[in-house]
């Protein structure tokens, strides 16, 4: 998919994004730290999107999950890391159970990215999501410079549209999201412009 919004910017800005996007390692936040996802994950990643109440909703994951497809999945976003276009990041307990997941995509010629999550279901629906994508959402603008966040949901997904309408994203319609599989999924769509 691509942004609705299709801003206009210039080379040099859109340079600067992706070498920023390139130098991250790891983001700090309220669960603590969060760092790129290595090969040596896909196991804690399988355990994690095998079940259904933190995976089930999400279009964007490598289905059917299994070591070889949550491989390729991560290998994919090393070299999507590397073109300064994604980023796959997680965040272990103290145990070194993934406790949450988040994949950016970036359209660093528009200075947009789009962000989706998951988290672990004895941690849902105590405002974790809430937090974490509010300090996800600064962190995309201040840090990286992004101008133009966009998000899609499922149209049941409750708990994302309460979260994003409280972030003052805006809803504008319908799109038609492609799952790796090719088949595709109604969602709604969503953007907030940092000036907002
Ligand atoms: C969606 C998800 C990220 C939300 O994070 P969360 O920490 O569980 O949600 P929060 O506790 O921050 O609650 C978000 C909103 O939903 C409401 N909410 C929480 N649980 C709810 C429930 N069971 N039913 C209805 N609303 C609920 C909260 O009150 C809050 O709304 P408010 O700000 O208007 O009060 C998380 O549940 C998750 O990982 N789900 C599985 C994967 C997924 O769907 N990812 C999103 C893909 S777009």
């Amino acid at each position: 998919m691509e942004p609705k919004t299709k801003l206009n910017i210039s080379k040099e800005e859109a340079q600067r994004i992706r070498a920023r996007v390139r130098a991250v390692q790891t983001i700090s936040g309220d669960l603590g730290v969060s760092r790129r996802a290595v090969q040596a994950d896909a196991p804690g990643l399988l355990k994690l999107l095998s079940d259904a109440r933190v995976s089930g909703d999400v279009y964007t994951l490598p289905r059917p999950f299994s070591l070889n497809s949550i491989s390729a999945w991560i290998r994919d976003h090393t070299q999507q890391a590397k073109d300064g276009r994604g980023l796959l990041m997680v965040t272990e307990d103290e145990r070194g159970q993934i406790i949450t997941l988040t994949d950016f995509q970036f359209w660093p010629e528009y200075s947009a990215c789009e962000f989706g999550g998951v988290i672990a279901a004895h941690l849902q629906s105590q405002s974790v999501g809430t937090k974490g994508m509010a300090h996800l959402c600064d962190w995309v603008f201040k840090q990286l410079g992004i101008r133009l966040l966009v998000m899609t949901t499922s149209p049941q997904n409750i708990r994302s549209h309460k979260l994003l309408r409280g972030l003052n994203f805006t809803q504008m319609g319908e799109m038609d999201s492609v799952r790796p599989d090719g088949s595709v999924r109604k969602s709604l769509y969503w953007e907030l412009l940092r000036e907002n």
